[in-house]
């Protein structure tokens, strides 16, 4: 839980993740190259004093979540794809997370997905305060979603943030039935819907390109354990050839992603903001 003097890191890697959401936004546009896109972000995020808390995450249509471009990606986007911009900046392990979805090229086929999962993401905000049952904003996210005729995805959750731990152990489920808590004055939370025209589930699809250490190693691993610790980063980071190669050996002491995807093969929208708990409500960090 964060003390005075660190809420205002927090505040700052949350205002630095949200403009770096805005601008992949922007760039997200027929014909953009995915890796070029996912770089552009990462990079705005150094280039204001953070570090990615997570590679940008480029998802599309039925891909719910954790696609990255790898290293030699060479895919572009085209109209009609539903792209969810999941990005994440850390200063020293404060870590803000925030998603929005664009429809490449403004065709606005799946105009009821991404209302669905802004209204979503707004009703489960306005629950929020010091107190409230995990389940009342899981209902109000729940209810928003199923007012737009889509469904929620239920196997996708929000969840608690602490320090250098981007999933802190508390879930904020899209639907009701989650934890049986109450949120807490202080915690910083991602509020995190996901809504489909699909079966309302995410799988597991095949193994992507964002990976973290299982636990500290030792040995040439130690370096890249120091930059990265518990946070999830991917091979497009790691410029040095010695230190990739000491990386595909070991890989064993890394645990790799798989890429979800829905189940029944719907398109999926996510919006997602981190907020502070406070008595009252909830301060918005990743909003402009
Ligand atoms: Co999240």
């Amino acid at each position: 839980m964060p003390v005075d003097g660190d809420l205002d890191l927090w505040r700052r890697a949350a205002r630095i993740s949200a403009e770096a959401r805005e601008l992949g936004a922007r760039l997200v546009v027929p014909g953009a190259s995915r890796r070029a896109v996912a770089e552009a972000i990462e990079e705005s995020i150094r280039a204001r004093g953070a570090e990615p808390a997570f590679p940008a995450n480029l998802s599309r249509n039925q891909e719910a979540a954790h696609y990255t471009p790898s290293p030699d990606d060479d895919a572009r986007f085209v109209a009609g794809d539903l792209v969810k911009v999941d990005v994440g900046a850390h200063i020293d392990g404060r870590i803000a997370d925030t998603a929005t979805t664009v429809e490449v090229g403004a065709t606005h086929r799946y105009d009821h997905l991404i209302r669905a999962v802004q209204e979503a993401v707004r009703a489960g905000i306005s629950r929020v305060h010091a107190g409230v049952p995990v389940e009342e904003i899981s209902a109000a996210i729940e209810e928003a979603i199923h007012r737009r005729g889509v469904k929620p995805v239920a196997n996708l959750t929000g969840h608690t943030i602490e320090r250098y731990l981007l999933h802190a152990g508390t879930s904020i489920p899209n639907v009701r039935g989650g934890p049986d808590r109450t949120l807490q004055e202080g915690e910083i939370v991602a509020i995190e819907p996901f809504a489909t025209n699909g079966a309302g589930a995410i799988e597991n699809g095949p193994f992507g390109h964002i990976v973290r250490f299982r636990g500290a190693p030792t040995g040439e691993l130690a370096p890249l354990f120091q930059r990265f610790r518990t946070l999830p980063f991917t091979a497009r980071w790691v410029d040095d050839p010695a230190t990739a190669a000491a990386l595909r050996r070991h890989r064993r002491q890394l645990q790799t992603y798989p890429v979800f995807v829905e189940s029944g093969g719907g398109y999926v929208a996510q919006a997602e903001h981190t907020v502070l708990v406070t008595p009252t409500g909830a301060e918005v960090l990743t909003e402009l």
